[in-house]
């Protein structure tokens, strides 16, 4: 439910990623008539500006973004407050006062007590020393907090940042970005599924072959070299986007899909069923060539740009079905798409199709759904001919799409964590992650930048192929 009134606390409020993703969301949730009539941000960051500076810099990063302004801006930039200075346990920059004064004045306004939403846009190093001044300066309670990706880089220190999150705040106050979560075509897994029989009957093992999850980007990574150094492929996207959608996949279907705390509970057995990777047989690491001549990068660089990995999930729906995720850099097309690769039928024809029917997600933009079938090529002869039916969900009656982030922004102002991954689900995520992250971890492959990765990532599709792709 939506509150009568929401203070959004954006911290590290001049950086890119508000610049690029929050700020525009938070105008697009508002141009969409979903935030609260009595809504005011207050912007957190190190620099010292007053409220007009960052008011500019607002503007410019929401006139730079694809919906540009909205038809009331003046009134959205009068909601706008700064808060410059250093923030955590020890520095308060200011924030209590300026934010009593906020929420008094929608106090005032509403007759009710403004829900406070607290956005940590920073970078992760950032999480626990701004939590422990939320904290101590005694503006946690009854707030919920955003957090950014990446929640953790490894089974340890996921837990180690999860404990001082919880020192100060309960796992309900915490929503945790994936923004794959929020992709309007992710997000109709769910409808497919559980609203046509068509779906929901094939789901399974009996008629599933394979799934595939593959997310191949065209994407340079020259302009962020010192955090993929640190980073690489399979941490930045694997075991936060691909297995969170490979979650989104396997889950069962929940008791009641408007229970948020049903759905949360479907996908973390789901992911507690991901068996922990085997590195030797199932991953295969690729690194374009010419990613140790990026300057920033160590001339002898084993980081990954490519992964491709065969993940079990253990369970009696899909039991013996691969899940087949991929993603890297410098790859040739930028793709975000789940293929459910079908069995053959039984019938007299089953024998002799090559190309499976399937099952398709198109999860870039405003998403698709397209089916993979066989039909008869028309003409005198009984031969046939695989073709595709496609249905562009921007073209679904009635609906206009939520960028991820906005969708997002309003599941928070609702209270609604169904679509942000959970302390339980993490846990289970770099557990299965965690055997890629020891001494087995296979050396990374050359690839040709363009090209589709390793040869060697072909062996894990097996018998089949990725059906992306060459
Ligand atoms: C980010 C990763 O989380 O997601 C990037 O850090 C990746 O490496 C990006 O390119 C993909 O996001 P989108 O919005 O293009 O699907």
């Amino acid at each position: 439910q939506l509150p009568d009134a929401v203070v959004i606390v954006l911290f590290g409020a001049t950086g890119d990623l508000a610049g690029r993703m929050v700020l525009p969301a938070l105008v697009e949730v508002h141009r969409r008539g979903l935030m609260p009539d009595a809504w005011r941000l207050v912007g957190v960051a190190a620099d010292e500006l007053d409220d007009d500076a960052f008011r500019d810099r607002f503007q410019a990063a929401v006139a730079a973004s694809e919906h540009g302004l909205c038809d009331d801006w003046d009134e959205v930039r009068d909601r706008t407050r700064y808060c410059g200075g250093r923030f955590g346990p020890d520095d308060d920059a200011g924030l209590p006062t300026l934010l009593e004064e906020v929420r008094a004045e929608l106090r005032a306004d509403t007759g009710a007590e403004p829900l406070v939403l607290h956005f940590l846009a920073v970078p992760p190093a950032a999480f626990g020393p701004i939590t422990r001044g939320l904290g101590a300066h005694g503006l946690a309670e009854g707030a919920r907090v955003v957090f950014e990706k990446p929640y953790g880089t490894s089974l340890a220190s996921f837990e180690e940042l999860d404990a001082t999150v919880k020192e100060v705040l309960a796992e309900e106050q915490i929503f945790r970005i994936d923004h794959f979560l929020g992709k309007e075509g992710v997000q109709t897994i769910y409808v497919l599924r559980f609203a046509n029989q068509l779906f929901s009957s094939e789901w399974n093992r009996a008629s599933v072959a394979q799934v595939q999850i593959d997310v191949p980007e065209d994407l340079d990574v020259t302009n962020r070299i010192g955090f993929y150094e640190a980073t690489g492929a399979a941490l930045d996207m694997l075991v936060t986007h691909l297995f969170q959608v490979a979650g989104q996949v396997a889950m069962e279907p929940p008791a009641d899909l408007r229970d948020p705390a049903s759905v949360i509970a479907a996908r973390e057995a789901a992911l507690r069923a991901f068996r922990p990777l085997d590195p030797a047989e199932d991953v295969v690491l690729g690194q374009f060539e010419g990613y140790r001549d990026i300057e920033g990068a160590a001339p002898d660089s084993t980081q990954d740009t490519f992964v491709a990995a065969r993940l079990w999930v253990d369970t009696e729906r899909w039991r013996g079905v691969p899940f087949l995720l991929r993603t890297g850099k410098r790859m040739a097309a930028k793709e975000q798409r789940i293929t459910l690769v079908l069995s053959p039928p039984f019938g007299p024809l089953g024998g002799e199709l090559e190309e499976p029917n399937t099952i398709e997600i198109d999860f870039a933009g405003e998403g698709e759904v397209a089916l993979g079938i066989t039909v008869k090529t028309p003409g005198p002869e009984l031969t046939y001919s695989s073709g595709r039916a496609r249905l562009d969900l921007d073209d679904v009656p009635g609906g206009e799409g939520l960028s991820p982030y906005a969708s997002l922004i309003n599941d928070a102002l609702i209270g609604d964590r169904s679509l942000y991954t959970t302390e339980n689900g993490l846990r289970a995520a770099f557990t299965a992650f965690a055997p890629l992250q020891g001494p087995d971890r296979p050396t990374p492959l050359p690839y040709a930048p363009g090209s589709w990765g390793p040869e060697e990532a072909h062996r894990l599709a097996a018998p089949h192929r990725w059906m992306l792709g060459e």
